[in-house]
């Protein structure tokens, strides 16, 4: 995929993976659309951008609201034509067993990444398809393809966040528009753990492992994926490892998985 020139919608761009992303890509050439909730970030991330040469639009969006997710589809393709690309960085939720998550969490840890994905892919696709062209890539979790334990919710989202982009690929294999799933490790310098409490004590600890990667580093995997139409990528490599381990041994990744990770506190 040609990332010079393309327009590029990234969602979760006002920090971490998503804000990487965008500086990565705008460096390269892209028009960047800035989708996230919160305006005075997005605001200050497009003016750099812009002020370093780039091209970039902030466009505050709520995308777990169909509503909202649907304004902001006409607003792009009324003003700045079809995506080439769409990246989906959107996502949030707490770490917990099943019986510890407040009733409502279940269903707000559905909200992003798994429909603001949906209604964001839902908005542009149709015009996607009529070009022909493009690319749709998911930032997905590991937690999508292995397993352990306190993390019910969280986890059973990013099942249907990567269910949802495997689902999408069969449905597109007769067009030119490629899918991709991007799979990073732990990100040492994101928000995600401060503004999701409950979850960093619970990685297990079989997953220090695993090297920690900055957004950065994630984003330079990302322009690598869309530069080679990879179908997934797991940055850094050694997650690619415990897959494979998951897919191959899954009775010794559930027990390393269950005696490295989280226990709940003793009543
Ligand atoms: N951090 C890690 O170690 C790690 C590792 C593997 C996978 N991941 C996955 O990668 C994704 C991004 O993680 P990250 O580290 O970049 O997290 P982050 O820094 O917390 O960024 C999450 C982004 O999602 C946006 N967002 C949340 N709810 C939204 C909503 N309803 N509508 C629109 N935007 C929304 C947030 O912006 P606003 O609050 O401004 O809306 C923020 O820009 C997550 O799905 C995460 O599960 C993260």
């Amino acid at each position: 995929m040609k990332i010079a020139g393309s327009l590029c919608i990234i969602s979760g761009a006002s920090s971490g993976i998503g804000k990487a992303s965008a500086f990565e890509l705008s460096k390269r050439g892209a028009r960047v659309v800035l989708v996230a909730r919160r305006e005075q970030e997005l605001g200050q991330i497009a003016a750099q951008i812009r002020a370093a040469g780039g091209q970039a639009w902030a466009f505050p969006t709520d995308l777990s609201n169909p509503q909202q997710a649907g304004r902001l589809g006409e607003q792009v393709l009324r003003e700045l034509g079809t995506p080439d690309i769409l990246i989906h960085s959107a996502g949030a939720g707490a770490w917990r067993f099943l019986d510890e998550t407040p009733i409502e969490d279940l269903q707000r840890l559905m909200d992003t990444p798994y429909f603001s994905a949906a209604y964001l892919t839902r908005v542009f696709l149709p015009a996607m398809l009529q070009q022909n062209r493009g690319l749709i890539l998911t930032v997905c979790s590991p937690a999508s393809r292995l397993v352990w334990p306190g993390a019910t919710g969280y986890m059973a989202a990013r099942w249907a966040l990567n269910g949802f982009t495997e689902a999408l690929r069969a449905d597109l294999y007769h067009s030119k528009l490629q899918v991709c799933a991007f799979f990073p490790g732990k990100i040492s310098d994101s928000e995600y753990f401060t503004r999701n409490t409950c979850t960093e004590n619970r990685i297990p600890r079989v997953g220090r492992f695993i090297p920690e990667i900055t957004s950065q580093q994630a984003a330079l995997g990302i322009v690598r994926a869309l530069e080679h139409d990879a179908r997934a990528k797991f940055v850094p490599w050694q997650l690619h490892l415990f897959d494979l381990l998951a897919r191959w041994f899954p009775r010794i990744a559930e027990h390393l998985a269950w005696n490295t990770g989280a226990r709940r506190k003793e009543p």
